[in-house]
């Protein structure tokens, strides 16, 4: 027997208002068809007063700890992927935990911008299988529209927020079990060179403000396309899992043309990668749980799948996680 963790649940959340396309049109120098042939992307999210990444954040949880049927009591891990915090500190994860009631566990964000769900995720694995903890929510939330420059055209038609949660539990399962459930192998890089092509232009301990969101975007889509198709191989052969063995690819949700390439270089069929950047745009550290929940809800992913997660994001930060649900 081996301690494993397994998904119990997953939940989302989204702002009240959906702004399309059409309307973002109205505010910058922009089409619904440039949007649409360069990203995919039809419609975003956008917090009003009163939602934050906090409550966001919560409302995610709560689904998942409903659908994992486990009482927010016995949580006592928190892991919360942001880039958007409510405050500078405290951690995002300790107002989600107090809003749900559970007190004393551990409970702390990650940066690692939208690589921060993996990287959540990587890191509530490993503490539940040193026995530091049983019961995790894992998160990622963000208010990216907080963060954006409006007059800023080549970034503000691209993000969204949102939040995702799932609930992950300490479990001993038979090893040679070939479809025992739980992660089964994550693997995480970050290259800091990499810095400028993508990042927030102040901090607090640089401007003393949040400053606003910059990117090269197409320098950012180079690097993804070939850093994804090659992190998604080091987990196959980790593992010893081939591409046509995966049931899923739950990717982080930045472009469709990035999804599309990423799948074509695996040589994955696209029916197998679960896309929601028409819907929600890119949500940073929530979009990969909002993907993986919406097409839990949905009917498409089962128990017994074979769920390939991956993002990749400033920093740069990348990475990938192989999961049997
Ligand atoms: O989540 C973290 C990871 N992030 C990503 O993975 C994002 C990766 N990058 C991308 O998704 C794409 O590079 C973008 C969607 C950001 C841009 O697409 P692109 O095909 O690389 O376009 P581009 O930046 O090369 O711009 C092409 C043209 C430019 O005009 P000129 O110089 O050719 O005259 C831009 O000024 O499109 C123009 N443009 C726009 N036009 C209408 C840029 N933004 C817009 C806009 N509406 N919103």
């Amino acid at each position: 027997m081996t301690l494993r963790s397994v998904i119990r649940g997953s939940g989302s959340a989204l702002p009240a208002r959906a702004v399309s396309n059409a309307e973002l049109a109205t505010m910058v120098d922009t089409t619904d068809e440039w949007i649409v042939e360069r990203t995919g992307i039809r419609n975003r999210h956008i917090v009003g007063e009163g939602e934050t990444t906090a409550t966001l954040a919560t409302e995610a949880s709560r689904k998942a700890l409903e659908a994992a049927g486990i009482e927010a009591a016995s949580i006592d891990l928190i892991v919360l992927g942001t880039c958007s915090p409510d405050q500078t500190f405290p951690a995002t994860a300790t107002v989600v935990q107090q809003a749900l009631g559970c007190r004393g566990g551990i409970a702390f964000d990650v940066a690692a911008v939208c690589s921060g769900f993996l990287y959540a995720l990587a890191t509530a694995d490993a503490l539940l299988r040193t026995g530091a903890a049983k019961r995790a929510l894992v998160i990622g939330a963000e208010t990216m529209s907080r963060l954006l420059d409006w007059e800023d055209r080549t970034t503000c038609v691209l993000f969204g927020d949102g939040a995702g949660a799932i609930v992950l539990e300490a479990v001993e399962v038979d090893a040679n079990d070939p479809v025992a459930p739980g992660i089964l192998a994550t693997r995480l890089h970050a290259d800091g060179a990499y810095n400028d092509l993508l990042h927030m232009d102040g901090g607090p301990s640089t401007t003393g403000t949040i400053g606003k969101l910059r990117m090269k975007g197409r320098e950012v889509f180079r690097h993804a396309v070939v850093n994804l198709a090659a992190v998604l191989e080091e987990v196959l052969e980790e593992t010893g899992y081939q591409s046509a063995d995966i049931d899923w690819v739950v990717p982080h949700q930045a472009n469709a043309r990035i999804l599309d390439a990423t799948a074509r270089k695996l040589g994955l069929p696209a029916e197998k990668v679960v896309v929601t950047v028409d819907r929600h745009a890119n949500t940073s550290a929530a979009s990969v749980p909002l993907a993986f929940d919406t097409a839990v809800r949905d009917g498409r992913i089962k128990p017994g799948d074979l769920v390939m997660f991956e993002a990749m994001g400033g920093g740069f930060t990348w990475g990938a996680s192989l999961v049997r649900i």
